[in-house]
């Protein structure tokens, strides 16, 4: 046999090896009380989604990233003012935004993560860079706006977040807190994210948040910590969380669920289900979305709802809240 046959035969063969007949991407748009959305509303959110994950599919169907389709997805997301990131982010007690965002390839374990910025358009975006083109994983605060300018990353003016929604939403947890009425859910507003397997096998996944309404300044959430917020493990599983961030850190949730498939043996059904329900007895309420080697999908809550959605190489478009 000629050496340039041999050698087409090993490239191809290699290639065929590698690639895979399962790819998907599923979305989440947050977990909480959504009860009081109104139809338009709903149609608005759905459309929202749908447009999102067949956007993000095309990616993966042409060959494209896993990493990329999942930062599309979630960038898109952060441009709606739908959804708590990016431009539709809640305000902290002080009536600011400060948002986090973390982003992970299950290929090299290659993880970025921003928290506590202010003024950055897309946040996942910068979350990427921080892991491409730093020798860290996470930038905070105004290091992370520094870092910004320098890359050229798009920088808005506060007002680009201004929403009267938002500031309601504020005006009514201060009264509440001050009644001395807790309440940790988020109210019809939620974090968001993506996971994603493309056909080399690499899963990928994404997560930005505005975090909580009226929360402590400076405080961050579980959605940029590596672990809580966002995990991806070729082989195993991608998962990206959404609820009440402390107990999603204290849990390390996203690990978690990989992590019972990985020693457990468990399939990502029961795995993230059965953590949905322990978070359920400890009362901390939220969701989360995962895919697994195979491109199957779970997206459990323990709310009344979640917007999520997704599309696999072996399922249909499929998209709901309740
Ligand atoms: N899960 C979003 C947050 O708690 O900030």
């Amino acid at each position: 046999m000629k050496v340039k046959t041999l050698l087409f035969l090993i490239i191809f063969q290699t290639s065929y090896i590698m690639s895979s007949d399962n790819f998907g991407i599923a979305v989440h748009g947050g977990a909480g009380v959504m009860k009081n959305l109104s139809e338009e509303q709903k149609q608005k959110i759905e459309n929202k989604i749908s447009d999102t994950l067949i956007k993000a599919y095309t990616i993966l169907e042409k060959g494209g990233s896993s990493i990329d389709a999942v930062e599309f997805a979630v960038a898109e997301l952060e441009d709606s003012p739908l959804f708590n990131a990016g431009k539709g982010s809640v305000y902290n007690s002080n009536g600011v935004q400060e948002m986090d965002a973390s982003i992970m390839s299950g290929k090299d374990r290659m993880a970025g993560a921003v928290a506590s910025i202010q003024r950055i358009k897309n946040p996942i975006k910068l979350a990427r860079k921080v892991a491409e083109s730093t020798e860290h994983v996470m930038l905070v605060g105004e290091g992370a706006e520094i870092f910004a300018k320098n890359i050229g990353e798009t920088i808005v003016d506060q007002d680009y977040f201004y929403s009267e929604k938002n500031l309601k939403r504020l005006k009514k947890a201060k009264a509440k807190k001050n009644a001395g009425i807790q309440s940790a859910t988020q109210d019809k507003i939620g974090t968001v994210g993506a996971v994603a397997l493309d056909i080399n096998g690499n899963i990928s996944a994404a997560t930005s948040t505005g975090g909580m309404t009226n929360k402590m300044p400076g405080r961050v959430g579980d959605s940029p910590i590596i672990g809580s917020g966002t995990w991806a493990q070729n082989g195993v599983c991608g998962v990206s969380s959404t609820g009440h961030g402390e107990y999603f850190i204290k849990y390390q949730v996203a690990r978690e669920v990989c992590a019972r498939i990985e020693y457990l043996d468990k399939n990502i059904s029961t795995s993230s289900k059965e953590i949905l329900n322990e978070l359920k007895n400890i009362d901390a309420e939220g969701g989360l979305i995962a895919i697994d080697s195979e491109a199957n999908i779970a997206m459990p809550f323990n709310t009344d709802g979640m917007i999520r959605g997704s599309i696999t190489s072996k399922s249909i478009l499929n998209v709901a809240i309740y």
